[in-house]
């Protein structure tokens, strides 16, 4: 039997121990505190946690800059602001910290673990070694972009179906080097090898490798890929 069936009933033992139904529950608090972190159960409740992220940053606008500062233009998830940034101001953390997207990771801040994956004009980086002052107007997508409205990608929803991830941590930036991937026509969806190489620049701390390969392969079906 596995950990998680191991005591379906929740009952609290009394010992500080974490039932499996807190565990639970203590796991989904978290993922949404990760900003729903591009996973999320399919009802609307958590579809509409998903897209909360997005919609809950306001488009900033900052005056002058100040002596030193560099301003610069930044579209992300199809919001428009206008920041005043230091010139080694390093783009993962003005999301994080001045737009307040925190479903981007940081993990190892060395561009080695992929936690901090996010699209510039379409294409997958590690924001953690981006300055943020050379990508004056790019488009930006980060996980909190992803889903439409309340509707999840098929990606999201296969995450969630496949229970692709265990602490969640390097979820986000999976899910975003997993986007480019059912978007590449060079790489063959049915090649679990070519699938876990394009992705073998995300590290998953908790191994949860082959769920996350079954849940790139169940979206390329969803979405209507045949390799
Ligand atoms: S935090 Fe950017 S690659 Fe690890
Ligand atoms: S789910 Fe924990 S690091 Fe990947």
């Amino acid at each position: 039997m596995s950990g998680k069936d191991s005591n379906p009933s929740g009952e609290d033992r009394g010992n500080g121990v974490k039932t499996y139904d807190a565990f639970l529950s203590s796991r989904r608090t978290f993922l949404k505190s990760m900003g729903a972190t591009g996973v999320a159960a399919t009802t609307p409740t958590w579809a509409s946690m998903a897209q909360a992220g997005a919609d809950e940053v306001e488009a900033q606008q900052d005056g002058a800059p100040a002596e030193g500062e560099r301003q610069i233009k930044l579209t992300v998830n199809g919001k428009a602001h206008t920041l005043n940034v230091a010139p080694n101001a390093i783009l993962l953390d003005v999301l994080r910290e001045r737009l307040g997207l925190t479903g981007t990771k940081k993990g190892c801040d060395l561009g080695q673990c992929g936690a901090c994956t996010l699209h510039i004009n379409g294409t997958s980086v590690n924001s953690c070694l981006s300055l943020a002052v050379a990508h004056d107007g790019d488009e930006i997508t980060t996980v909190e972009g992803v889903a439409d409205n309340e509707r999840l990608h098929a990606l999201q929803e296969a995450f969630w179906e496949e229970d692709a991830y265990q602490c969640g941590y390097c979820t986000s930036g999976q899910i975003m080097s997993a986007l480019n991937v059912l978007e590449d026509e060079r790489i063959p969806k049915n090649d679990a090898g070519a699938v876990r190489e394009a992705m073998s620049g995300n590290i998953c701390r908790c191994g949860a490798y082959n769920n996350i390969l079954a849940a790139i392969q169940s979206a390329h079906r969803k979405l209507g890929g045949i390799s």
